[in-house]
């Protein structure tokens, strides 16, 4: 066997390389060797979800941003961008299409500061959680305090998404302006383990000045976080932001790390995203062929959708009509899988 695939097969029994190793994973990525991560992420996947795939009905709540993050559409300098807030009553009403559709967990995302106030948050889930008890509610709305953490924690919010977008504070600094870093980043994400809440971390892949070795530093940090969920997914360019010339992300070297983090965390809740869909055609079916075992429909009302532009031509595929639910049901079908109309939390049985 060559190294390449030693070290892979050694990720699957022990879960552990050291950063050069997973470094030279990265660089030594061929179609014979995707192949060979996806056979073993594939077996390891279906041993902890068999052929379930988790479904999270995201609703994005607010495109207003305090931040500026040089690669995001939303980003608070992009003048061009429509802003909106929903009402609660818009939230509620997207919560109660989506519980009917068969979703029983809600993803409320949205820019970081600014529009919605803690307060106004946690008033928001704890009712959703009132009218909805079997759900889970996942928040996704940027850096706050512990403090208020954990008061969105204690008004029901289960989970919580916050990407580390690099674990090399250099490149952070590169994709952020100066009041951003990684290590109040990493405090908050800190944080949010604490308090108990599911954490998500991610990375962009093929984002502006990224290296091989950055990706390996993101894979060492996840072997050494071990997050419950993780999202990853191509950079895609946006026009009216400072990385707009740039060139999109590999959705091959995406597919190739799905698979390794499969293999770093065998349980993990991973997202096959939307910047993977946008990027080809079939691409989240891809990614659950790699390894993962979510997928994010997006339930937001119809008239804010193309409001919420990270990136160019993003897709905006939805579960809001039984329809939408239906197509992607087909679609995973097709590939032998199938929607768990569950809440969908993280299989903690260990392998016997
Ligand atoms: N391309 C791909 N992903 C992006 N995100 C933001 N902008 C882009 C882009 N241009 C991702 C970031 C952020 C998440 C909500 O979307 O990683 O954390």
């Amino acid at each position: 066997m060559d190294k390449a695939r030693e070290l892979i097969s050694r990720l699957e029994r022990t879960h552990s390389l050291a950063l050069s190793e997973y470094q030279y994973l990265i660089d030594s990525l061929s179609p014979g060797l995707l192949l060979y991560a996806r056979e073993r992420a594939e077996r390891v996947r279906k041993e902890y979800y068999s052929n379930d795939v988790f479904i999270r009905g995201l609703i994005e709540i607010s495109n207003v941003c305090k931040n500026d993050c040089y690669y995001c559409g939303i980003r608070r300098s992009n003048k061009s961008c429509q802003r909106y807030r929903l009402t609660k009553d818009e939230i509620l009403s997207s919560c109660k299409i989506a519980y009917s559709l068969g979703i029983r967990t809600f993803v409320l995302q949205g820019g970081e500061g600014g529009s919605l106030l803690v307060r106004e948050i946690c008033d928001i889930v704890s009712s959703i959680k009132e009218l909805y008890p079997d759900t889970r509610v996942t928040l996704s709305l940027g850096e706050y305090t512990e403090e208020e953490y954990r008061k969105m924690r204690q008004s029901g919010a289960d989970r919580y998404l916050l990407r580390h977008e690099s674990a090399d504070s250099e490149h952070y600094g590169m994709l952020h302006p100066k009041n951003m870093s990684l290590e109040s980043r990493l405090n908050a994400i800190r944080s949010l383990k604490r308090l108990g809440f599911y954490t998500g971390i991610g990375m962009m892949v093929g984002s502006p000045y990224q290296t091989s070795e950055h990706l390996a530093k993101d894979l060492k940090l996840i072997e050494e976080l071990s997050p419950e969920m993780c999202g990853i997914g191509p950079f895609i360019p946006h026009k009216d932001t400072p990385f707009g010339n740039f060139g999109a992300g590999s959705v091959d070297l995406t597919l190739f790390l799905i698979s390794l983090i499969r293999l770093i965390k065998p349980n993990i809740l991973l997202p096959a995203t939307t910047a993977l869909g946008t990027l080809m055609d079939g691409g989240r079916e891809m990614g659950i062929l790699h390894g993962a075992n979510v997928v994010m429909p997006n339930v937001s009302p119809i008239y804010v959708r193309d409001k919420y532009a990270l990136y160019n031509n993003k897709l905006a595929t939805g579960a809001e009509s039984a329809e939408g639910l239906l197509s992607l049901e087909k679609s995973l079908n097709k590939i032998g899988y199938k929607i768990a109309y569950t809440v969908g939390d993280l299989n903690e049985r260990t392998k016997e």
